[in-house]
């Protein structure tokens, strides 16, 4: 059987991302009341060993894989690649032949989506992006079972991204077509998703919308989205403050989305600038479930990747 990387959300099965869901809400279910270090039920990954790699820096992702495989029953390694040969000029190549020698999965969050994919290409074990440049596919399937466990039909819902169109605006455009929601994306001209995604998307049937104002994403949204309008490794944060103003998540803004509408952040926000506190803190925001459930979700990313 071919190795089952986790990459990005289109590369994957529209059945295959709905049975890791319906895996990441059974697991949760389970666990409900149990203390957090408690191993899984039949430890599903026993023995297994995680290696995490770190080019950039992590509160959730990092925390919740290396609770989530112990609740597996398997164990972590965390490297940050400044210690590695890696940051000393080792290939990829070579460091992906090596810890395929040593460990069972590995997790990798990079600056340069390339760089995972060479990683992939020479592992002999599964790899699974915890954020590039280019897309945060763990996110989306956090984010998306979080919206379930609140009452939302993914299928025919509508969903408005606001704000920047970066990595995790491009995991969202790739899980459109997959789940069956219209994706509405409100930016800046200069901060448009990538085409190529948005071309991907609409091959795959996704329902993608591009709007240059906020209000015209977020109206008659089921979903709001916001992240920081400055991520990791951007250089033109003063420029980027300045353009994405107008797209702050406010509740002036979230009165035109649907009377209930929900609202998601993957974290860290920045209170004030991409979102107001009273929109984040306030009822419809959903961002601390859908924080918790990044450990739901990779723990059943792992389990599709090892097929167990
Ligand atoms: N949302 C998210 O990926 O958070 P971290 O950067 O803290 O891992
Ligand atoms: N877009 C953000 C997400 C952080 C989890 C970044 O890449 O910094």
């Amino acid at each position: 059987m071919a190795i089952r990387h986790f990459l990005d959300l289109w590369q994957l099965e529209a059945s295959e991302l709905r049975a890791i869901l319906d895996d990441a809400h059974a697991m949760k279910a389970v666990r409900r009341g149990w203390p957090k270090g408690r191993v899984d039920d039949g430890a599903p990954l026993d023995g297994h060993v995680l290696a995490m790699i770190f080019e950039k820096s992590s509160t959730r992702t990092r925390t919740s894989f290396d609770v989530g495989i112990r609740q597996l029953g398997g164990s972590s390694i965390v490297m940050n690649s400044g210690d590695m040969q890696l940051g000393r000029g080792e290939s990829i190549g070579d460091t992906a032949r090596v810890l395929s020698r040593y460990v069972d999965l590995v997790m990798i969050r990079a600056n340069d989506h390339g760089d995972v994919e060479d990683f992939a290409e020479s592992a002999g074990v599964p790899v699974i992006n915890g954020l590039t440049d280019r897309s945060h596919p763990c996110q989306i399937m956090a984010d998306l079972m979080t919206l379930e466990e609140h009452g939302v039909d993914l299928r025919g819902a509508r969903l408005a991204w606001v704000g920047d169109g970066n990595n995790v605006c491009s995991s969202f455009i790739h899980a459109s077509a997959k789940f069956g929601f219209t994706l509405a994306v409100g930016t800046p001209e200069r901060y448009a998703p990538e085409e190529d995604d948005v071309e991907l998307a609409r091959e795959m049937q996704g329902r993608i919308e591009l709007y240059d104002t906020a209000e015209d994403a977020v109206a008659g949204a089921d979903v709001v989205i916001a992240d920081t309008f400055v991520s990791m490794g951007d250089t033109d944060a003063d420029e980027r403050l300045d353009l994405l103003e107008p797209f702050a998540v406010t509740e002036e803004l979230m009165d035109l989305a649907q009377p209930g509408a929900k609202f998601l952040h993957c974290l860290p926000a920045h209170r004030g600038e991409e979102v107001d506190s009273e929109v984040i803190d306030g009822p419809s925001s959903l961002v601390f479930d859908e924080a918790e459930n990044r450990l739901h979700a990779q723990k059943a990313i792992m389990r599709w990747c090892l097929d167990k």
